[in-house]
């Protein structure tokens, strides 16, 4: 059996419960911004599996451009230091903007990145992030469009990584594994 099927990971949400809610988002989404164009920016990599499905259920002249920042690195513990290690391909002024996360947790990243992307002078800008941990929060920041609220648990799966593995987990899935979270 692989790994990824061990007794360290209990699914917290299901590759069902995920469909449907990416689907009311993507409705959203085009309801939002009927008769307009968006431009979903991913952070990668977490975001790139919600962003690829949401992408699909979004039915509106979407395009897509990537960012990468600074993260956890190997371990389960933010540095708490932000740094753009890769920025957008194409000019961001004067379109609507969603940035896709994969989690809000402290809300720096995101803090981070909604101040860097507001000096581009987008049409709007808004955010869209699968998972909210709400009680991790340092930052005031909310997202405009998320999945789920979850605990202070650590997940992986669906894009989200540990140490780089996990990420093609079909399901949401908390790992519980002797790490580095204190
Ligand atoms: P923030 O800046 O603290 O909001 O951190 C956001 C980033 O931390 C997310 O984009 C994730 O990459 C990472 N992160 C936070 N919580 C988790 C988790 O439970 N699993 C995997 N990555 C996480
Ligand atoms: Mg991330």
């Amino acid at each position: 059996m692989p790994t990824q099927t061990a007794a360290n990971l209990r699914v917290l949400i299901s590759r069902q419960q995920i469909a449907q809610r990416v689907a009311e988002i993507g409705a959203q989404i085009s309801k939002d911004y009927s008769g307009e164009s968006v431009v979903l920016v991913g952070v990668l990599k977490g975001s790139c599996i919600f962003l690829s499905d949401l992408a699909r259920a979004i039915e509106l002249e979407t395009t897509f451009d990537f960012i990468a920042v600074s993260s956890y690195g190997a371990g389960k513990q933010s540095s708490g230091e932000v740094k753009l290690v890769k920025d957008v391909d194409t000019p961001v002024q004067g379109k609507n903007v969603i940035l896709v996360e994969d989690i809000l947790d402290t809300g720096l990243t995101l803090t981070y990145l909604t101040k860097l992307f507001e000096a581009a002078q987008p049409r709007s800008l808004r955010i869209a992030a699968l998972l909210d941990k709400p009680s991790r929060r340092i930052m005031p920041i909310q997202p405009h469009y998320y999945g789920f609220q979850i605990p202070d648990e650590f997940v992986v799966g669906y894009g989200m990584d540990y140490a780089e593995k996990y990420r093609n987990l079909a399901d949401i899935c908390v790992l519980s594994e002797a790490g580095d979270k204190s």
